[in-house]
């Protein structure tokens, strides 16, 4: 008898480490984030408050708050460098994702050499980038960050100029607490292996974007919207899922690694676009999206019967976003500034664990071939 593989292609049920920052159930559809139920915490706390949690393993006093907002508020600007990098790339209408990850090393320029004062910057210039970014792609001039606003509602702020109402804050906020850490995906365990090598917070941060772009990662709520969109009517939903499957496309906002029931997430997300958009003028869109969802795991238990395909964070999360009016082309920037909340928080576990992340091969090459001058012909 053949003795079983010990290689677990894409590290598959492979446990690297403990954390204590958030723990994913995918047979129960259950997520913890330090020790609270997603739905106890995301819908509630504010964006500052999560973040404080995650570093600290607490819930943050008020005094502890102030100080952590302050903090934040007084890092927002950025560096010129920063501002001519994004005209730079604006004019070259470089994908915002990409104008992301390229600003972020540039804060570098800004490091007071520490891991928590690097922490804190990200953080704080994160949505400062993607706003100005945005609003330079579009032929505008970036807007100062308001000093008396937290997080959520900055951002939404210097995207629009116009102070947000406390129910978008609300949904901003549940948005960013509800991805703000999910065990060892892709971007996060990225972070972790920069770390590792005791490399800095910066360089960390700006791999794990890069790790984030990808479709089968945070690339996929816009064209999971874009479905949405491309349907446009129920009848219509059955023709165009199954075209697309047949043209061997999947089904973005489908699926999960570890959720083999429903993420929880979804469910969050979905409680949060139906609060926004039921009585609006996005309603017809939100109805749709919800039979398109039932068809959609209808047409995947066809197409892969017993896979449990099940809907994803993403597939709500572009109907949160598009229902706070949040461009397509800055799902995955916004994806990435709820992220930080995570990237950060591993990346001080995996500097406390002081080992560096090494995985071994196995050789698959080769053997005894032998080098010679004339070699390449
Ligand atoms: N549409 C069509 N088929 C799918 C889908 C989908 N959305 N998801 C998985 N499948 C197929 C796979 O091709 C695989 O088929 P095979 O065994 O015949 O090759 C089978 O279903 C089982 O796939 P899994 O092993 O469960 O999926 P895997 O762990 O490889 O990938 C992933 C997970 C990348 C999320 C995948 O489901 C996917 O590409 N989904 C669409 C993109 C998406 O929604 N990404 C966001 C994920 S959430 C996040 O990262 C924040």
């Amino acid at each position: 008898m053949l003795a079983a593989s010990p290689i677990k292609p894409g590290l598959e049920g492979v446990i690297a480490s403990e954390t204590r920052l958030s723990h994913v159930d995918g047979l129960k559809g259950e997520l913890i984030i330090a020790g609270f139920l997603l739905e106890d915490l995301a819908p509630y706390a504010e964006f500052e408050e999560l973040v404080y949690l995650l570093w600290h393993d607490a819930v943050p006093t008020q005094a502890q708050l102030a100080e952590l907002r302050a903090n934040l508020r007084s890092r927002r600007t950025l560096p010129d460098a920063t501002l001519a990098l994004l005209r730079q790339a604006a004019e070259q209408k470089v994908a915002p994702i990409d104008a992301l990850r390229m600003a972020a090393d540039t804060l570098s320029l800004r490091s007071d050499g520490t891991h928590e004062g690097d922490a804190l910057l990200l953080l704080a210039a994160f949505p400062t980038i993607v706003a100005a970014y945005w609003r330079l792609l579009n032929g505008q001039l970036p807007i100062a960050p308001r000093p008396d606003l937290d997080t959520a509602a900055n951002y939404l702020y210097l995207l629009t100029g116009s102070v947000p109402t406390a129910q978008q804050v609300r949904g901003l906020s549940t948005y960013l607490n509800t991805v703000s850490d999910h065990g060892f995906n892709a971007s996060t365990f990225t972070a972790r292996v920069i770390i590792s090598t005791q490399s800095d917070m910066i360089s960390a941060v700006v791999g794990a974007v890069g790790a984030l772009k990808g479709p089968a990662h945070g690339g996929a709520p816009g064209p999971a919207l874009d479905t949405v969109f491309e349907i446009g009517s129920p009848e219509n939903a059955e023709r165009v899922l199954w075209d697309k499957l047949n043209r061997g496309e999947r089904l973005m906002g489908f699926g999960h690694r570890v959720y083999k029931v429903r993420d929880p997430r979804a469910d969050v997300l979905k409680a949060e676009a139906e609060r926004m958009m039921l009585g609006g003028e996005k309603e017809d869109l939100f109805r749709l999206a919800q039979q398109v969802e039932q068809v959609a795991l209808r047409v995947l238990e066809e197409h892969k019967p017993g896979r449990h395909l099940q809907t994803n964070v993403e597939y709500f999360t572009a109907l949160v976003l598009h229902g706070l009016d949040i461009p397509i082309p800055l799902f995955t920037p916004t994806f990435a500034i709820g992220r930080l909340a995570g990237w950060t928080a591993h990346s001080f576990e995996q500097i406390g664990l002081n080992r560096i992340i090494r995985p071994s091969s196995a050789y698959s090459g080769a053997h005894g071939r032998q080098w010679r001058a004339d070699q390449t012909t």
